[in-house]
């Protein structure tokens, strides 16, 4: 089931005003609706110069992934969310990767993240180590700071919140 659906799978960056509109709108349905949020309040002050991935099956925009740099050794990653139909197989998965791969082609040796306690494990899969605790999102979601060594260059993480900030 997984092998089919990731053949059909397109991974690309996100162009022009109507898939950004769709984009958004699967970010803030997925990471901001169930908490009431406000829609806009998905997005941060790096998304002009981020990478922004999508993931589409037969035209559907059916997950989607954000990379920044905060130095050029360090990158992050953020956003990532999948149409709940399309969860466990395969889609976040494959987003991660190519965002990995982008982060190292553009010279960072190493990813960071802070991730949703219910998501650890699939970083986990993914290589990641937990760093520490990241807080909690709008009081209720704990977050953990999560780092993998992308790049050829290993130069170890600084620890500390400063790290993250
Ligand atoms: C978290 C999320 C991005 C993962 O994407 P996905 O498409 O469901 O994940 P995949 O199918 O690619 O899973 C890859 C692997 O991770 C595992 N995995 C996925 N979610 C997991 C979880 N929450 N806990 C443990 N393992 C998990 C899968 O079982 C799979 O392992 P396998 O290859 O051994 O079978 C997606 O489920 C999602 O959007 N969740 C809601 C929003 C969210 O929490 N976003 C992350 C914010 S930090």
């Amino acid at each position: 089931m997984r092998e089919s659906l990731q053949l059909k799978l397109e991974v690309r960056e996100l162009e022009g005003a109507e898939a950004f509109a769709t984009y958004y709108d699967l970010r803030w349905r997925v990471l901001r609706e169930p908490w009431a949020q406000l829609r806009e309040s998905e997005r941060d002050e790096h998304e002009a110069d981020a990478i922004h991935l999508g993931c589409w099956l037969s035209g559907r925009l059916i997950g989607v992934g954000r990379l920044h740099f905060n130095s050029a050794e360090e990158a992050q990653i953020r956003y990532m969310a999948v149409e709940p139909g399309f969860a466990g197989r395969g889609v976040g998965g494959t987003l991660l990767r190519e965002l990995e791969r982008r982060a190292a082609e553009s010279g960072a040796a190493r990813v960071v993240l802070d991730a949703r306690e219910s998501a650890n494990g699939f970083y986990e899969k993914h290589g990641y180590r937990i760093l520490g605790f990241a807080g909690l999102l709008f009081d209720q979601i704990p977050h953990w700071k999560m780092a993998k060594d992308v790049g050829s260059c290993k130069t170890g993480l600084p620890a500390g919140p400063a790290f993250f900030a």
